[in-house]
C-alpha cells in the first residue's frame, strides 16, 4: 500500500491495533483523535516498538460537525491514499449533539459520512475506505426516519445498529457513485474493548466471564487491515476472508434515499 492512511478512533482497541500494524508494515499513519493526550500516549506507546514509524495525529470530533469541517480543511490534498472510519460508540442514553444528531448516530453514520464526502477531492480517485460495520446490522431495518431517533425510539444497541446500517448503506452508495473508489466494510466480530461495557451493573462480571471469549482488538481488526490493502471493493471482511456484500443489505433504491435525506439533514 503507498501513501499514509488515515485511521479514525485511533486512540481505541481496534483503532490502536490498527496503528500498529500499519506501523510495523512501514506504512505512515494519520491518527484522528478526539483526545488528544490518549493520542499521544498510543503514538508513544507504538514508536517505542517501531522508532521508524512515521505518525501524525490531528484532533477531530465526530459528534460535531464544524470539527469534521476543520479537519477536513485543514488536511493538504494527496497526503492521505486510505481512509479507515473506525471510530464509533454505544451511547449508553439518549443525547444529542451540537448539531442536534442522536450522538450514536453522529459518531457512528452522520460524522464519517461527511468526512469522507469532503476528503473525496483531496484524495486519489481509487482511494480505499474502509468502513467498521457490525454482525448488529442484520436485526435492524432502515428507512428515512431511523437516521434521528426521537428518545423513545432510541435503545442502546437499536440505535447502534441502525446507524452501523445507514453506514452500510453509505458505503454501498459511495461505491456506485465513485466506482473508482475501493470501498469496502469490515465485521470485526465480537471484540473485548472498552465499547462492549454498556454501562450496566453486570458488567465487571461480564469481563469475567464473557471478554475472554471474545475476539482480542488484534485479531478483531485483521478484516478491516485486508480491507484496507484490497485491489478492489465491495466486499464484506469477516473472519479470516471476505465475500460478497450480503444479499440481505442490497438495496439500491433505499441507499439513494438514504444518501438524499443524510444531504438533506446535513445541509451538504
Ligand atoms: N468491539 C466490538 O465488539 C465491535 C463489534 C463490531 C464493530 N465494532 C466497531 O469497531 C470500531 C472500533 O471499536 P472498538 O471496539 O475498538 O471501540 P473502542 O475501543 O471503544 O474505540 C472507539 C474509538 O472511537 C473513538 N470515538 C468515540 N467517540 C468519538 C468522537 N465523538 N469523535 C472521534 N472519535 C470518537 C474513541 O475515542 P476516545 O478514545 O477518545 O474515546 C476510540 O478511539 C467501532 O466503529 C465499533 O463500532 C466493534
Amino acid at each position: 500500500m503507498n501513501g499514509r492512511v488515515l485511521v479514525t478512533g485511533a486512540t481505541g482497541s481496534m483503532g490502536a491495533a490498527a496503528v500498529e500494524s500499519l506501523a510495523a508494515q512501514g506504512i505512515p499513519v494519520l491518527m484522528a483523535c478526539r483526545n488528544l493526550e490518549k493520542a499521544a500516549a498510543v503514538r508513544e506507546s507504538v514508536l517505542g516498538r517501531h522508532p521508524q514509524a512515521d505518525l501524525a495525529v490531528r484532533k477531530i470530533d465526530l459528534a460535531s460537525l464544524d470539527s469534521v469541517r476543520a479537519f477536513a480543511e485543514g488536511l493538504k490534498a494527496d497526503s492521505v491514499t486510505a481512509v479507515f472510519n473506525n471510530a464509533g460508540v454505544i451511547s449508553k442514553s439518549y443525547s444529542i449533539t451540537v448539531d442536534g444528531f442522536e450522538n450514536t448516530f453522529s459518531v457512528n453514520y452522520f460524522g464519517p459520512w461527511l468526512l469522507t464526502l469532503l476528503l473525496l477531492p483531496k484524495l486519489p480517485p481509487d482511494a480505499r475506505i474502509v468502513n467498521m460495520v457490525s454482525l448488529t446490522c442484520r436485526f435492524v431495518t432502515l428507512d428515512e426516519t431511523t437516521l434521528r431517533p426521537t428518545e423513545r425510539a432510541f435503545s442502546q444497541l437499536g440505535t447502534y445498529a441502525r446507524a452501523k446500517r445507514s453506514l452500510l448503506s453509505f458505503s454501498l452508495e459511495l461505491a456506485r457513485r465513485h466506482p473508482q473508489l475501493r470501498v469496502n466494510l469490515a465485521d470485526p466480530g465480537v471484540v473485548a474493548s472498552d465499547m462492549i461495557d454498556l454501562g450496566h451493573w453486570y458488567d465487571p462480571l461480564a469481563d469475567r466471564l464473557f471478554k475472554p471469549l471474545c475476539k482480542k482488538p488484534v485479531d478483531g481488526v485483521q478484516p478491516a487491515l485486508r480491507a484496507l490493502a484490497a485491489a478492489e471493493g465491495v466486499r464484506y471482511y469477516v473472519g479470516k476472508g471476505d465475500r460478497a456484500v450480503p444479499r440481505r443489505y442490497l438495496n439500491p433504491a433505499l441507499d439513494t434515499r438514504i444518501w438524499a435525506e443524510t444531504e438533506r439533514l446535513i445541509r451538504v
